[in-house]
């Protein structure tokens, strides 16, 4: 059995399960010292960086497929240099991985949120986007939906990417390496109101898709991005 990681790694950013989760019986700290802890009954965990190092979490139980919503607030000012993540992992070579990422940035300006799907260690799959709030502001739910067919990031209930099953295309996906997450089974499509919102995030906050970069289309663009 490949032993998997729910991880998250945070800068001085408030993190809680919204719903029925509990950090106390699912979640162990992995590292940091003393800089992480669970907080409110173990309905929050409170992630911190200080001038030497961040702090983690992962979850005790592994799962294929699930629905993971983590409710985050990021610090304000400046926060270059910084990434706060949560991500679903297995292990070994030939790993699964989906990324939720923010990347910090100066004052006064906005975080990146990127993203990435690995399927048997082939990563390279990443998509970014700006966010149509100040995400230091309040907190806001980012959750990992993953099924058998999709692999889908949202925010607050908007859909920001749908990762589809393309198997019988030649495409890998994750879905036969368990990998930890707070979860409820979860198999749902989006609906045809959640595809024109995603369409509509994607034109006005992507700011960088793999499918469209010039270094990728030279060398081949993966065949999922042909499958539109
Ligand atoms: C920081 O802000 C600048 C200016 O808006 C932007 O171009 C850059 O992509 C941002 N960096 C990150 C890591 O988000």
């Amino acid at each position: 059995m490949r032993t998997v990681a729910l991880g998250i790694v945070a800068m001085a950013c408030l993190v809680a399960v919204a719903r029925g989760g509990n950090f106390f019986q699912d979640s162990e700290m992995t590292w940091g010292d003393g800089r992480g802890k669970v907080v409110d009954g173990g309905r929050g965990l409170d992630l911190t960086l200080d001038k030497t190092s961040g702090s983690g979490f992962q979850s005790k139980t592994e799962y294929l497929f699930g629905k993971i919503d983590m409710q985050i607030k990021l610090v304000p000012g400046n926060s270059a240099g910084t990434v706060t993540t949560f991500y679903l992992s297995s292990q070994g070579a030939a790993h699964d991985e989906i990324d939720f990422e923010f990347l910090g940035n100066v004052t006064g300006e906005p975080y990146t949120l990127h993203t990435n799907v690995f399927a048997k260690g082939q990563g390279q799959r990443e998509q970014q986007f700006r966010l149509w709030f100040d995400p230091t502001k309040a907190f806001h739910t980012y959750s990992i939906i993953w099924n058998p067919q999709h692999v889908i990031f949202a925010v607050d209930g908007t859909a920001i990417r749908d990762f589809k099953n393309h198997e019988a295309r030649g495409v890998s996906f994750p879905k036969s390496q368990p990998m930890r997450l707070y979860a409820s089974w979860w198999n749902q499509e989006l609906s045809g109101m959640g595809y024109r919102r995603m369409r509509w995030v994607q034109r006005k906050f992507m700011i960088y898709n793999y499918c469209t970069d010039p270094k990728r289309v030279a060398q081949g663009l993966p065949a999922e991005c042909k499958l539109r």
